[in-house]
């Protein structure tokens, strides 16, 4: 490890961190944990489970990092063991990522390399986020969700279980894809929206449960979306109605 500051740490005995990651104070560091070269741990971050940060990675201050899922917590609590001895399930930072201050990731998730989250994001379990994409400043992502490469989740988009979300989409602020029609009638299963590549949402869009965007959608400002689209509409309103054909120029 190199020359960080480390005493205040916990750092399991059985982790692989090379030699030239940086390692803050107060750190906790929990078994299986692999850390690439010229990582960058902040203070007071938390890596668990099987973790590996690949190289160039930066984790900010307060990250969690391999946080355990709800079955796993049940196992953790019952053992009365500390939280540093499970292994857990792997999570996976990709090379050259920028995970900011606050940021909480679940086990059993995959960032591709070069992403960026911005501070106090939320990815939970089974998700995964292709390369170069930006998640960011409070974000949710509930888990079981995938996203492609080049994705652009502006401030506060909220992502639920079971969406999948393409290449190169862009998420205006606060937008939402929503999973659960009936909300508490139990008989209905959860179905998120599916969106195709180069698909934008505007700021405070609402995505209905099962919904198709397709290529090139445009969704305006505050729509509420309850209809598929077909490739390169320009849809808006509540609810969402085509306002017309993506035009020529601005491809
Ligand atoms: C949908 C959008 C791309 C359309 O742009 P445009 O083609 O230039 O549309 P115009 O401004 O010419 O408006 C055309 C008509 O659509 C209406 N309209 C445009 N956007 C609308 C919206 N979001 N909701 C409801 N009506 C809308 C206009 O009022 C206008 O109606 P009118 O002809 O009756 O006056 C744009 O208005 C929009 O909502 N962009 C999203 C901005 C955003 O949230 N960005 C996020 C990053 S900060």
């Amino acid at each position: 490890m190199e020359k960080g500051p480390k005493s205040f740490s916990i750092i399991h005995p059985e982790t692989n961190i090379n030699n030239k990651a940086f390692i803050d104070d107060f750190v906790v560091i929990g078994k299986g944990v692999s850390i690439g070269s010229d990582v960058y741990i902040s203070k007071g971050v938390k890596i668990y489970g099987k973790a590996i940060i690949k190289t160039g990675t930066y984790i900010g201050e307060n990250c969690i990092i391999g946080h355990f899922q709800r079955n796993q917590l049940k196992e953790v609590i019952a053992s009365k063991k500390p939280v540093t001895d499970f292994e857990g399930t792997e999570v996976i930072i990709d090379e050259n990522c920028i995970i900011r201050a606050g940021t909480i990731i679940y086990s059993d998730v995959r960032i591709g390399a070069k992403c960026q989250t911005g501070h106090n994001v939320l990815i939970r379990e089974k998700t995964k986020i292709g390369d170069s994409s930006l998640i960011g400043t409070n974000c949710i992502i509930d888990g079981n969700v995938s996203i492609g490469i080049n994705a652009n989740i502006q401030t506060g988009a909220y992502i639920p279980l079971f969406c999948s979300i393409s290449n190169n989409v862009f998420m205006g602020p606060y937008s939402k894809l929503t999973n659960d029609k009936y909300m508490l009638r139990k008989e209905f299963e959860l179905i998120g929206p599916t969106i195709e590549d180069n698909v934008s949402l505007g700021a405070n869009s609402i995505i209905f449960p099962g919904i198709r965007l397709k290529k090139g959608t445009i969704v305006g400002a505050g729509a509420v979306v309850n209809k598929n689209t077909e490739e390169g509409d320009i849809i808006v309103g509540n609810p969402a109605k085509r306002l017309k054909k993506i035009p020529d120029d601005w491809k």
